[in-house]
């Protein structure tokens, strides 16, 4: 059984990673900042059994994610996967629109964000047997865009970031992977497009019909069952991969 963090691990795509790793843990760590949404996963994830903690932590806060690696080191001893899920929108501007402060916030999160629990987590994933780390990407990383512009960068930033990282990472045995989603509802999604789907409910399902290949959303649990073979020894031999899990959309 396996020690596990998951960054962002609260809700949405993040809180199904949790849920769906916890099958295989005997500890799991969920990182985040929404406290109401941890609790309520983690006592989900203790009902079945497997200890579970929140531990509050901004990852963009070099303090706050080094003290929760610490924290972890501390009590655990090591750790067997590591999944960065936390990830913030920007609103549909093209760069020109883009307030400076605004491109910082998205960087700051979902770019240094993934440095900082990288530089933080990895220390722990080394030793027997070896660990390996997963961030959630997302196909907007690889689909430019005059729209959602800061965030296609930082995604597509922490995309090499992540290949940077496996092939540093390689010769000690750890594998660091990208789950790219595609188009998945979520209470982040459903914040960042309140406005339209006060005017229609159906509002992602028409877009999906569009713009999907599949004609169709994915759900949180069929990116977390990726992250998971992403996880697992099944898995041995792949690193650096970006793999979309996108019904089609932007490959
Ligand atoms: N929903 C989609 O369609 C979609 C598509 C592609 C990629 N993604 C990516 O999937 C990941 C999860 O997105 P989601 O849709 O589940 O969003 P969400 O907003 O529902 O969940 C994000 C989680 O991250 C936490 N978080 C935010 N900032 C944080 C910080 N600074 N430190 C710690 N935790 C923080 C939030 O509290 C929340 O629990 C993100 O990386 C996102 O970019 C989502």
């Amino acid at each position: 059984m396996k020690n596990i963090v998951v960054a962002g691990g609260a809700r949405g795509i993040g809180g199904a990673i949790s849920k769906r790793l916890a099958r295989e843990a005997a500890r799991l760590y969920v990182l985040d900042l929404d406290s109401a949404s941890a609790e309520a996963t983690v006592a989900d994830i203790r009902r079945g059994g497997v200890e579970a903690e929140f531990v509050r932590c901004d990852v963009s806060s070099w303090a706050d994610v080094s003290s929760a690696a610490e924290l972890i080191r501390a009590a655990a001893g090591r750790l067997d996967v590591a999944v960065n899920s936390v990830g913030i929108f920007d609103f549909r501007k093209g760069l020109m629109d883009t307030p400076e402060a605004e491109f910082d916030r998205i960087i700051r999160v979902n770019l240094k964000g993934a440095f900082l629990f990288s530089k933080a987590f990895v220390p722990l994933l080394r030793g027997e047997p070896k660990g390996n780390m997963i961030h959630i990407g997302s196909i907007n990383g690889v689909l430019a865009g005059a729209g959602l512009s800061a965030y296609k960068v930082s995604k597509a930033a922490l995309h090499m970031l992540a290949r940077c990282l496996a092939i540093e990472l390689a010769p000690e045995g750890i594998r660091v992977n990208v789950v790219m989603p595609g188009w998945v509802e979520t209470p982040g999604e459903r914040a960042w497009a309140a406005d339209e789907l006060a005017k229609d409910p159906d509002f992602f399902k028409k877009c999906a019909a569009r713009s999907v290949p599949m004609g169709r959303l994915q759900t949180p649990e069929e990116i977390a069952e990726c992250v998971a073979f992403a996880a697992s020894e099944a898995a041995s031999a792949i690193t650096g991969a970006l793999v979309p899990v996108s019904g089609g959309l932007g490959i």
